[in-house]
């Protein structure tokens, strides 16, 4: 039995029955996982379900509970999480029309000798063709071009299933079993999931409100050594902070005096269409940039891209330094061998390529062959400008029902997170949630690292219909008014 919903099932069954009583801690994750032969992440997800559920509550550094409140109705009892009435946990959009968009592209693709060529393996550099149309797209978002602010080269781009994958991809090549990574104290929640599976001990990292504070890196590093950082500048998830221009100098100067890699995540950053450039420019010679489809098109075939970053010349030869008194040491580049063979294959491309093959995420080729159709048809841009309203709308309404909360923000983003008024509790209110119909994601999923996760909850606002959404942000708003 590996569905995580059904074993949620077995011990709802468990209080429902009296086996296990309000107050009673259940085991261990990682303990609940071993006695039921499943993975850990599989555990956390049944842990998840039954918080959505309503039936336990996490208490950070403590453990998980039976609430101590009677059990919900049966029918929530057995409720899979995808037929939650309003899902404000899942976040994809999908716009009107999208799919007669998405099949008149495909078209073409059915014809038996385009079939044939489209349903062959695909290398993890993909097609010339694909590459082409990924670094044009990148470019068109990031205001790239001749003089522009960022444009990938084609020869630098890879090709996965999903972002996800490029995001296990670069670090499983970045970092090696018992390395650590910085990040964001709060960050993506299946970035600590990819992490546990590759032994990679995720180190927390405090930003300000410009973004990461370069000093608590080179204090984390200093600490013990990191391999890379990973980050999301723009349109942070779950809070939705875009880090400021000026701090993503002072990033870059880090990274560089540091001698680490920077994995960039911006699946959201489309959606923002006046951040600073990419970090990739200010540290191109450093930054794997993961980015894919998922967002802009659909989850259910995608494609995720990983673009390596730019090889550097290595350096001229130094004349001898004359030696003086005192040597101030000077932060040296890292240098990385300059390009050479099969596209990807270069600067350190090869390993990373090898990586993705030997990990099982390369891109499906006909996943591949359907994203070049959308990018070059305009397909892509027309959805990028239909969610980029669609985002601003919805983020309308939360302006309107979430007035005077502590909710933060950004008008471009699909998500917000909300700070909730005391004595409210993340746990308990997503179970509040639950028992209204409504899933949210705890503040707990996003925490790195012990220490109390903050009592916020992240609303993903791309999923649910607006009626059912402004219906489901005034239940919310009444809930923690009034408990
Ligand atoms: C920050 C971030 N990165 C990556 C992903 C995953 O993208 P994909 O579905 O392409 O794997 C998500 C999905 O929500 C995300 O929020």
């Amino acid at each position: 039995m590996n569905d995580y919903r059904r074993i949620a099932d077995l011990v709802a069954e468990d209080i429902a029955s009296g086996r296990l009583r309000p107050g009673d801690r259940l085991p261990p994750q990682r303990a609940f996982a071993r006695r039921r032969r499943i993975a850990p992440s599989t555990a956390g997800r049944v842990y998840a379900e039954l918080v959505r559920r309503g039936l336990v509550v996490g208490e950070v550094g403590r453990g998980t509970f039976v609430r101590a409140a009677p059990p919900p109705s049966g029918r929530a009892l057995a409720e899979p999480a995808t037929a939650a009435p309003v899902n404000l946990e899942l976040n994809y959009p999908v716009m009107d029309g999208q799919s007669e968009l998405l099949g008149n592209a495909l078209t073409p693709l059915l014809r038996p000798d385009v079939l044939a060529d489209a349903t062959r393996t695909a290398p993890a550099a993909g097609t010339p063709r694909a590459r082409e149309a990924v670094a044009a797209l990148l470019a068109r978002e990031c205001g790239g071009g001749q003089s522009g602010a960022w444009s990938p080269a084609p020869d630098r781009i890879l090709f996965t299933g999903n972002a996800r994958q490029a995001i296990a991809g670069a670090l499983a090549s970045l970092s090696r079993p018992g390395g650590r990574v910085g990040v964001e104290s709060l960050t993506y929640p299946l970035v600590k999931e990819i992490a546990e599976r590759l032994s990679v001990t995720l180190v927390p990292l405090a930003s300000d409100e410009e973004g990461i504070l370069p000093a608590a890196l080179e204090t984390a590093h200093r600490r013990a050594p990191l391999s890379a950082l990973y980050v999301q500048p723009t349109l942070h998830n779950p809070t939705s902070l875009t880090t400021t221009g000026r701090r993503r100098q002072e990033l870059a100067d880090a990274v560089r005096h540091l001698g680490l890699p920077v994995v960039e995540d911006r699946i959201w950053s489309f959606l923002h269409t006046d951040a600073p450039p990419p970090l990739a420019a200010y540290a191109p010679e450093r930054t794997y940039v993961v980015d894919g489809l998922s967002k802009r098109v659909a989850p259910g075939l995608t494609v995720g891209f990983l673009v390596l970053p730019m090889p550097m010349p290595m350096p001229m030869p130094m004349p001898m330094p004359v030696p003086t008194a005192v040597q101030t040491p000077v932060p040296v580049p890292v240098p990385v061998p300059a390009s050479a063979g099969a596209p990807g294959t270069g600067s350190g491309g090869g390993h990373v390529a090898a990586t993705l093959r030997s990990g099982g995420w390369t891109a499906s080729r006909f996943a591949l062959e359907a994203a070049v159709r959308w990018i070059e048809d305009g397909v892509v841009d027309r959805l990028v400008a239909a969610k980029r309203a669609d985002a601003a709308r919805r983020q309308r309404l939360v302006a309107e029902h979430l007035d005077g909360f502590a909710v933060r923000a950004d008008p471009y983003g699909y998500y917000v997170w909300w700070e909730l008024p005391p004595p409210w509790r993340a746990d308990t209110f997503t179970a509040a949630a639950a028992e209204r119909g409504i899933a949210v994601t705890p503040g707990s999923a996003f925490a790195v690292g012990p220490g109390a996760a903050p009592d916020a909850v992240r609303l993903g606002l791309a999923s649910a219909p607006p009626p059912d959404l402004a219906a489901a942000l005034r239940t919310l708003a009444e809930a923690a008014r009034h408990g």
